[in-house]
């Protein structure tokens, strides 16, 4: 649609409000605060794009640069991430039920009762923290699975794998301990399952039984310390360990890739639309190789 033209007496004053509205803004731009913030210039070079995700706290967890074969969505199916969206969900559904739950005997049952009856949209809260744990044990267990299927677990990715493994035990107790917060007859008989196989253990057995118990049977001691568990000290292991392994990775030169791909280069060329798309650049032959340009090397 093509607009009206600008009627004569109305260009000056619009020019001056434009030119006004410019110089306020190169003001704002130049000004210590906004600078402060703003510290990189507008990301449309490779150096600038790499120092956007150097200085931001929130982006440094990022590469600058990733393998073209990772962000085929087939390649990692997105488990571990939905994994790890999954448990911010439980995270959060976990901190409200605090307010409505307490971890005391005489009354954890009736508090999970009441939720489905006298707590508005407590039983949507419960059933999605139920869901989403279930759903982040599944979502783990497929993640492991894509791993292992893409020999994610290779060196130099070996120390990576344990620090999953680690996640993996974790969520298992997260998803155990939830478990026995219901204090119903299903939690008396898990717990008092769980306190036998720690029983069974070689050597220490005794200590592991009293250390879950608390007691010598399931009773006021057992739930609290589960709740201890479930709630403060397995929560902050997961952020932990999953920090180092979200760490790992970037320190791992990003995920694996197939042979294949790991011997093909790829450079950034600038398009003809604006911007850079990814070119594969052929394995050169020993004989041919040549050093890089110093512009290959600032890539
Ligand atoms: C709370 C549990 C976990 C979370 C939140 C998590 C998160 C992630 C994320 C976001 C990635 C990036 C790629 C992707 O999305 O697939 C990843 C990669 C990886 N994870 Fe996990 N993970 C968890 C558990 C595990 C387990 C149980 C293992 C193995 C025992 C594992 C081993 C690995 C390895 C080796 C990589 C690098 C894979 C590659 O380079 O291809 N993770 N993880």
């Amino acid at each position: 649609m093509m607009l009206p033209p600008i009627p004569a007496p109305l260009r000056a004053p619009l020019d001056r409000a434009i030119e006004v509205n410019k110089m306020v803004l190169d003001l704002v731009r130049q000004s210590p605060p906004w600078k402060s913030i703003f510290r990189n210039a507008y990301p449309n070079t490779d150096e600038n794009r790499a120092l956007v995700m150097f200085n931001s706290f929130f982006l440094h967890i990022m590469p600058v640069k990733v393998k073209q074969n990772t962000l085929k969505w087939t390649y990692t199916f997105g488990l571990g991430l939905m994994t790890f969206y999954l448990f911010l969900l439980l995270f959060i559904t976990g901190i409200i039920l605090m307010f409505l739950y307490v971890p005391a005997a005489e009354r954890a049952y009736q508090d999970m009762q009441r939720l489905g009856t006298s707590v508005a949209y407590g039983q949507l809260l419960r059933n999605s923290h139920r869901w989403a744990a279930h759903l982040m044990v599944l979502f783990v267990f497929l993640h492991m699975c894509r791993v292992f299927y893409t020999g994610g677990y290779k060196p130099p990715r070996d120390f990576n794998w344990v620090v999953g493994v680690l996640l993996l035990v974790l969520t298992l107790l997260l998803s155990f301990s939830g478990y026995i917060l219901t204090w119903d007859q299903l939690a008396a008989s898990a717990i008092t399952v769980g306190a036998n196989i720690g029983g069974a253990s070689p050597f220490l057995g005794g200590i592991v039984k009293a250390f879950i118990l608390g007691a010598d049977e399931p009773g006021p001691a057992t739930l609290i310390r589960v709740y201890a568990f479930h709630v403060i000290l397995l929560p902050t292991a997961v952020f932990i360990m999953a920090g180092v392994h979200f760490w790992r990775i970037r320190k791992d030169g990003g995920l694996s890739a197939p042979a294949t791909a790991r011997k093909a280069r790829h450079v950034l060329v600038p398009s003809a639309r604006g911007g850079f798309t990814v070119k594969e650049v052929p394995p050169v032959s020993p004989e041919a190789q040549v050093p890089p340009s110093p512009e290959e090397v600032r890539r």
